[in-house]
């Protein structure tokens, strides 16, 4: 018979588990700052630039604070300043070929953790976090560039920083981030 206590709450499974932990506590500390190669977008969008004018991270990233993802903006938002903005280069032409045709950018996802990861915005943000805690600093970069080290070692350190030992049991059970 199939049983039906779910995998994380074998005992065998449980040893393995805090095994697989201390292994990757361990292993969290090296490399968390360094950045990868960002994967080629389909427009150059830079990021510098345009907080360097003013625009906030929320005004793009709409979703932050109230839910579980941030969200990409849709081309209406770029298109509402730049079809006042004369299409001078190639990187603008791009932007005013998507926006006159209301297409949406095909974006490739470059802060993304596998599936079976439960993450949410929100009570990180709640916690008053930063978005360049976990994101790099953005004001330097064109397109973001994805973090490296940020595994399941990297989300229970900071847990573990962050929370009392009673408040660790909840945001170190397996079932807080695994489905
Ligand atoms: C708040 C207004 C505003 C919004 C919203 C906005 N932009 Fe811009 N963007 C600008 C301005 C102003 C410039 C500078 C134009 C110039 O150099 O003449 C610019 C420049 C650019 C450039 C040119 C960089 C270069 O190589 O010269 C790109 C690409 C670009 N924006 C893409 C986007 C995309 C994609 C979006 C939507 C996700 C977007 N922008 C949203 C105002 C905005
Ligand atoms: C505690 C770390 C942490 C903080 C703080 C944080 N993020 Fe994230 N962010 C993540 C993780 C992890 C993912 C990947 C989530 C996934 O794939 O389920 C992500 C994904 C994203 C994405 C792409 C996917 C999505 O959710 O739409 C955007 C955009 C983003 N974050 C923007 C922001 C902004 C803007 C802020 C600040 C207001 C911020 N993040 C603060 C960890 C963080
Ligand atoms: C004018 C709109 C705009 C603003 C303002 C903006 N972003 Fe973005 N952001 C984008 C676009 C467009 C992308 C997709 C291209 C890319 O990956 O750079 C993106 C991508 C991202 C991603 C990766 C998303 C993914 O799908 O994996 C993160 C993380 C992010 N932004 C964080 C921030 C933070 C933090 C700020 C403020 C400091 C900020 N952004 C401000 C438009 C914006
Ligand atoms: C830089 C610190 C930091 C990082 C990195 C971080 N977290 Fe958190 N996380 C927190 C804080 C602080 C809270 C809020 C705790 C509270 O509300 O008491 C939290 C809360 C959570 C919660 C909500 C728990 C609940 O039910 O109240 C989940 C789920 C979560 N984190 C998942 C993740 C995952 C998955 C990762 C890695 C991909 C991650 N976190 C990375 C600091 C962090
Ligand atoms: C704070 C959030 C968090 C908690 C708590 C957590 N995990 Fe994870 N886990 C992650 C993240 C994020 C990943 C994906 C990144 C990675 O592979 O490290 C992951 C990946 C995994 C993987 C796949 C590893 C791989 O290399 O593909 C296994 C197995 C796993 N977790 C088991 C567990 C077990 C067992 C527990 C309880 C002892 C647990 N996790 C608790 C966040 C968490």
């Amino acid at each position: 018979m199939k049983s039906s206590i779910p995998l994380w709450q074998r005992s065998g499974f449980r040893i393995v588990g805090a095994l697989v932990l201390l292994i990757l506590l361990g292993g969290a500390v090296g490399g968390i700052y360094f950045t990868q190669i960002p994967p080629e977008q389909p427009i150059p969008f830079p990021h510098n630039f345009h907080i360097g004018v003013g625009a906030q991270c929320s005004y793009c990233h709409t979703g932050t604070s109230t839910g579980p993802s941030a969200g990409l903006p849709t081309t209406d938002k770029c298109w509402g300043c730049h079809q006042q903005i004369e299409p001078r280069n190639d990187n603008l032409k791009l932007v005013a070929s998507y926006g006159s045709e209301g297409k949406q950018i095909p974006w490739v996802p470059v802060a993304i953790q596998p599936d079976f990861v439960v993450f949410s915005h929100q009570p990180h943000i709640n916690a008053e976090l930063t978005c360049e805690t976990c994101h790099g600093d953005l004001t330097q970069m064109t397109v973001a560039e994805p973090q490296k080290g940020q595994n399941m070692g990297w989300c229970l350190d900071c847990h573990q920083k962050m929370s009392t030992p009673e408040e660790f049991v909840l945001l170190s059970d397996c079932a807080t981030c695994h489905y």
